[in-house]
């Protein structure tokens, strides 16, 4: 827990969270679930379906609900054992809401003035955004607070929010802790965890985008839920260039689509990126995308078919969800009831 030793004393927990939005695609996988499954033995883990962030841009109410029981069989199906994590839906676990109001009122409008994500979201019709869009990122530092989690597994578009985060609880603690003696360091600073390979997987027809769920083309994205030869087309399509792959990483400079490629495959195959340039150096994309297809069906094909099992018993997904929402519980009441106590509210 290195930056927030000495001063934040207490257990080191994770906490992370995914849109039930739909389309849960690679760029998802390895740049947040695959990390996820690799945290589980070390870390006690939360990791939520954020249904109250999905609704900051309208959700058809039918869709939100499949979406999150889909989302939490893709959790498991992808290996994360719900009975050692702690998995739920947001809305769930009242003290989230509750959280972002008081975090409403101590993040600064400035600070929410400059996170790129609801620039890039409200584009150009900013005036009729949602509120909700705009104090997104209070919501989501009251997620991870709620459970004064030090550690929080995400990919690089989550960054800034990050760091607004780490600002809210440095002003909670010095407005309100610091009127408390031995309460200065209430909320520890939660620290991003994000990967050296696969911060930003990249759209497959468009090496400078990142991969991503609400891109209209389905062709830019895998989606997990794709079957085998769909990946296997999507991968074919995949926008390249017409040089082989180097032997080196200074040779996939301004090569996006070539190094998004390579990135992929490395992650994947948990393996570096010099590594799958040492053995494919030479070869055109006509030989290497045939194997990253190989290489991605022989991953997700299991996941996929385990998905599809899971989601024949939603019954059973709702159990997992119910269970891990009352554990969420119990870690989060006495933090708010300290929280309530800070403030002043009797
Ligand atoms: P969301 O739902 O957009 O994405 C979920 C996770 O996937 C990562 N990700 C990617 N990683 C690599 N390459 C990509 N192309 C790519 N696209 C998405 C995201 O960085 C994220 O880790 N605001 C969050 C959800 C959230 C949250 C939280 C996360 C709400 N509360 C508290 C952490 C802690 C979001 O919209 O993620």
């Amino acid at each position: 827990m290195s930056e927030n030793a000495p001063t934040y004393q207490g257990p080191e927990r994770v906490f992370s969270g995914i849109q039930p939005t739909g389309n849960v695609h690679l760029g998802n996988y390895l740049g947040a679930i695959k990390r996820f499954v690799a945290m589980q033995h070390d870390y006690e883990c939360l990791y939520c379906m954020v249904d109250m962030h999905a609704i900051t841009v309208f959700q058809d109410p039918a869709e939100l609900a499949r979406h999150t029981r889909e989302l939490a069989a893709m959790f498991i199906a992808s290996g994360l054992d719900p009975d050692k994590n702690i998995l739920f839906n947001q809305s769930k676990v009242s003290g989230h809401a509750e959280l972002a109001w008081i975090f409403n009122c101590v993040a600064r409008m400035g600070w929410l003035n400059r996170m790129t994500q609801f620039k890039d979201k409200a584009g150009k019709h900013r005036e009729n955004a949602s509120v909700g869009l705009f104090a997104y990122p209070n919501l989501m530092a009251a997620d991870i607070l709620l459970y004064k989690a030090t550690h929080v597994p995400i990919g690089d578009d989550q960054k800034q929010h990050l760091e607004l985060s780490r600002d809210i609880a440095q002003k909670f603690n010095n407005d309100y802790g610091s009127l408390r003696p031995g309460a200065e360091h209430f909320f520890p600073l939660p620290e991003p965890l994000i990967g050296a390979e696969a911060a930003r997987i990249r759209s497959l027809r468009d090496g400078t985008k990142k991969m991503s769920k609400s891109e209209i083309s389905d062709m830019t994205r895998i989606n997990l839920k794709d079957d085998d030869e769909l990946i296997a087309k999507k991968f074919k399509k995949a926008r390249t260039d017409a040089e082989p792959l180097p032997g080196e990483l200074a040779g996939l400079k301004d090569r996006p689509e070539a190094d998004n490629l390579v990135e992929i495959y490395a992650t994947l195959a948990d393996i570096s990126k010099e590594q799958v340039l040492k053995d494919y150096a030479g070869q055109g994309f006509g030989a290497f995308k045939p194997a990253l297809a190989d290489l991605a069906v022989a991953q997700l094909g299991p996941i996929r078919n385990r998905f599809n099992e899971l989601m024949t018993d939603t019954a059973a997904i709702d159990k997992v969800l119910e269970q891990g929402a009352a554990r969420a519980r119990t870690i989060a009441d006495p933090i708010i009831k300290e929280v309530r106590d800070l403030v002043g509210f009797v």
